[in-house]
């Protein structure tokens, strides 16, 4: 699968970018909405991609990417409980989904990436279990319209994201915090909306001669002591492994559960490493000076950690047995030299797992776009292409990673660094 100077990826192999609709669309009516990031801005407008998709397609297309990763807004599409889907914003969608199809680009539809439509969050969002059918009949609707177009589904994204940030961290709405009890009801009944959507997914969802695929989006972070010797050091990684790696694979993959997915969806960053009690990285707030006087070396969010892509998937491999699909993977910052190296170690350690056997089948970079990073506004810059905020007509600009990626894409290869 390989030569001296490059490294091969199996034919047919997914190379795609990914968006979530609260981070890039704009005009969204969910919790995100009012949101006030910490630098002072919102979402209201984003990346425009509501209106803007048809010249991101074409982006898509010109740097020779196969596939994307995106999220159909719930909120769009229903205004009640069981309400019948809104037919406006359904035909945006398809319409999306058939240029896609015309670029030759291999949808995969995300149903649930951090954000609810108001009525759900009006009664306690994913706390409550009266989500659960709620989603379900959402899911229902959506398959039935959509399901001659698309086959891979990832019913949630990071769930473990999620319920930490909004109930544990404080950064997401509803921005409580350590509230466990919450914590561990929401992933509970996540998970049990993923049984529940993943069977009408596979029951109802065959589109011809295509069978459905189904999963979620896991992200995957490696909780390590600093000091390994360390009581609390060690104490904090492994109550955070725990929780949020251990306790949230059991809870929708575990036992008869894995039957109800196809596929594991991978996000992978890197690491956080705890000392007294706190987080070393950037986005917690420590001073890059120090992670840079003890050696770690971060983006401007997390230590990166490329040699843990290579054990997490063979982790996942043999624990569950299932094909993966890396639906994550991206950096954050404005060196791009920094960026091309990242990107070209993960994809090293990916590939050496391909070689010993792990069945991945794509690799989605985060992100198309620089775009709206939650509770951290527009200050991190994951895009291959660099959008102007400060222009209202919001152009996009390819950085040097993207031609980068394109070349990846176009030969399925990486050459050796
Ligand atoms: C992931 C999220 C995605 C984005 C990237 C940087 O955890 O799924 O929306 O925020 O991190």
């Amino acid at each position: 699968m390989s030569s001296d100077k490059t490294l091969k990826f199996p034919p047919g192999f997914l190379w795609g970018t990914a968006t979530s609709p609260t981070q890039v669309e704009g005009h969204i009516e969910n919790e995100w909405s009012n949101f006030t990031a910490q630098d002072g801005s919102n979402c209201r407008i984003a990346c425009d991609h509501y209106h803007r998709y048809p010249e991101d397609i074409a982006w898509m297309q010109k740097l020779g990417t196969n596939a994307y990763r995106f999220g159909i807004e719930w909120s769009r599409l229903q205004s009640a409980p069981f309400a019948p889907l809104n037919q406006t914003e359904l035909a945006r969608y398809v319409d999306l989904l058939d240029r896609l199809r015309a670029a030759g680009i291999t949808p995969m539809v995300v149903l649930h990436h951090f954000s609810n439509p108001p009525w759900i969050n009006a009664t306690g969002g994913w706390t409550n279990a009266a989500t659960i059918p709620a989603f379900v009949d959402f899911v229902r609707q959506l398959v039935a319209a959509l399901k001659e177009r698309v086959y891979l589904w990832n019913t949630f994204n990071e769930p473990d994201t999620y319920a930490c940030v909004a109930y544990l961290l404080g950064g997401f709405p509803p921005q409580l915090k350590w509230q466990l009890g919450k914590f561990r009801r929401v992933i509970a009944h996540m998970a049990r909306a993923h049984v529940l959507a993943s069977r009408v997914i596979r029951r109802e969802g065959v589109m011809a001669g295509r069978k459905p695929e189904v999963g979620i989006a896991k992200n995957w972070t490696f909780f390590h002591a600093h000091k390994k010797f360390s009581p609390w050091d060690r104490a904090t990684a492994y109550g955070c492994h725990y929780t949020f790696n251990k306790f949230v694979l059991d809870a929708f993959l575990g036992g008869w559960r894995r039957r109800a997915s196809t596929f594991i969806g991978l996000n992978y960053y890197g690491r956080v490493r705890f000392h007294h009690f706190r987080a070393m990285i950037p986005a917690s707030g420590a001073s890059v000076k120090t992670l840079n006087d003890f050696g770690f070396v971060c983006d401007d969010m997390v230590e990166r950690y490329p040699d843990g892509l290579e054990k997490i998937l063979h982790y996942l491999r043999q624990k569950f047995r299932l094909p993966i699909f890396i639906t994550e993977h991206g950096s954050a910052s404005t060196d791009e030299n920094f960026r091309a190296n990242d990107l070209g170690q993960n994809l090293t350690a990916l590939h050496h797992a391909i070689q010993a056997g792990v069945d991945v089948r794509g690799f989605f970079y985060w992100s198309l776009l620089d775009n709206f990073e939650w509770q951290f506004g527009y200050t991190k810059k994951f895009g291959l292409l660099a959008v102007d905020f400060s222009d209202e007509k919001l152009p996009r600009t390819p950085k040097p990673l993207a031609e980068t990626y394109s070349k990846i894409c176009q030969f399925n290869t990486l050459n050796k660094q």
